[in-house]
């Protein structure tokens, strides 16, 4: 199947892993209506003081998350050290506007690590090239300020220069201060007309000093920087196949948020079905990618109780099923009607999304299939061999009590 080119940096780790967690924590759990409100909403900084003056996450025990992504199956963790707002969740030299200066007083970052690194899980900083409060960063299509009557005044004096060595020194205490980091997830490049892109950001400058930091990380490709992108990260839709830039298959990953906002939303009610929660999934993994789903924390420190569901929808099904993920990619086989494949080299994985009277069929596989059980209980699946080399897999009528019902086939060599 698909062998996308090697790129600089390791992604052997993340492939095999598959599956993460995403953690979009800020200011903007105050108002609890998206990580874009500031500028969705146009509100001026002197408005949006009060969210920095009353943070206290006072409920806040990253040792719960970390529990509930590892029960969920996820192998590793990207938190938004600085989301657009421009607020630092991490004890920043290089700013006043970060959390030891709330009424909380302490670095998060560093207790968050140590909570999921402890857990086994990799560590990797969500970091935004996008500043919406830093006072060099200059108003632009997207910011907030950007239908300001008189921008020009506002942009009077900024200097952008200065913001680069911001984001390089910040950039240097995240990949210095907290261990190993396996991922740096920059977010996000809108080249073009009043926009910012490579240039702006120092796009190599910021890709060289990650790497020289901290050698085995690896880097998405928002830095609007071809040749620095170890993985592409398509957003909120599912690929229908594996993702290909100029033609080429690539290492990717999609991330995904189990409501319809990354961060904490209270009145927002789009959260996805079981089912569709383990299908996202599976279809990612089936395409030969990586699922990065995301919780928004509460402005208490807590995940509120519908993301703690979801997560636990995936801890059901991991626990009998994770194998089929793990270590797994897309399969060159076709897939039986209404299932997705997975493969591990001689394994193969029938992801049942709907559940047929009595049988499945698999073309060209006839002569390599060996056995076949039900992944949940390990109960064998009869089958037989067909003229035409298709096999015929024989079910129970009542299907298992599980979202997805896997069958793991053992291929001769
Ligand atoms: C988009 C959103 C941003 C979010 C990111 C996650 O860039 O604008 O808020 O952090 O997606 O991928």
């Amino acid at each position: 199947m698909h062998q996308p080119k090697p790129t600089k940096g390791n992604t052997k780790w993340f492939t095999r892993d598959r599956f993460g967690m995403f953690i979009h924590w800020g200011l903007y759990a105050l108002p609890a209506r998206h990580e874009w409100v500031k500028q969705r909403e146009e509100i001026p900084d002197e408005q949006y003081a009060p969210y920095f003056k009353y943070f206290n996450p006072v409920r806040f025990d990253p040792g719960k998350w970390a529990d509930l992504a590892r029960d969920a199956g996820m192998k590793y963790m990207v938190i938004t050290s600085k989301h657009h707002e421009g607020f630092c969740l991490w004890d920043s030299q290089q700013t006043d506007y970060k959390a030891t200066n709330t009424p909380w007083e302490k670095d998060l970052l560093a207790e968050v690590v140590e909570a999921f690194r402890s857990r086994g899980l990799k560590v990797g900083f969500y970091y935004s090239l996008i500043d919406w409060h830093h006072p060099d960063f200059t108003v632009d299509r997207i910011h907030s300020q950007r239908n300001h009557p008189d921008r020009d005044s506002l942009n009077r004096g900024r200097d952008m220069s200065k913001y680069r060595d911001y984001m390089k020194n910040q950039v240097r205490e995240l990949l210095s201060n907290y261990g190993k980091i396996d991922v740096i997830w920059y977010d996000f490049s809108y080249p073009g007309e009043d926009g910012k892109g490579r240039d702006d950001w120092d796009s190599e400058g910021l890709e060289a000093l990650s790497r020289s930091l901290q050698p085995e990380i690896i880097i998405n490709n928002r830095l609007d920087l071809p040749s620095s992108v170890d993985f592409h990260t398509p957003e909120q839709f599912q690929p229908r196949e594996w993702l290909r830039v100029d033609g080429e298959p690539v290492v990717w990953e999609t991330c995904q948020t189990f409501s319809g906002s990354w961060g904490y939303h209270r009145d927002e009610a789009t959260w996805k079905s079981p089912g569709q929660l383990i299908r996202m999934l599976v279809n990612t993994v089936a395409t030969g990618g990586n699922l990065l789903m995301n919780v928004g924390p509460t402005a208490s420190g807590e995940l509120d109780y519908r993301a703690v569901e979801a997560l636990r929808v995936y801890r059901d099904w991991m626990a009998q099923h994770s194998e089929a993920i793990y270590g797994c990619t897309a399969s060159a086989f076709t897939a039986p009607q209404d299932c997705r494949l997975t493969q591990n080299g001689d394994l193969l994985y029938v992801h049942v999304f709907a559940y047929p009277f009595r049988h499945l069929y698999l073309d060209e596989i006839g002569d390599r299939l060996a056995y076949a059980e039900f992944l949940h209980d390990g109960s064998e699946v009869a089958f037989s061999i067909g003229e035409d080399k298709s096999a015929q897999l024989q079910l129970p009528v009542v299907g298992p009590k599980t979202e997805v019902p896997v069958i793991k086939l053992y291929l001769k060599s």
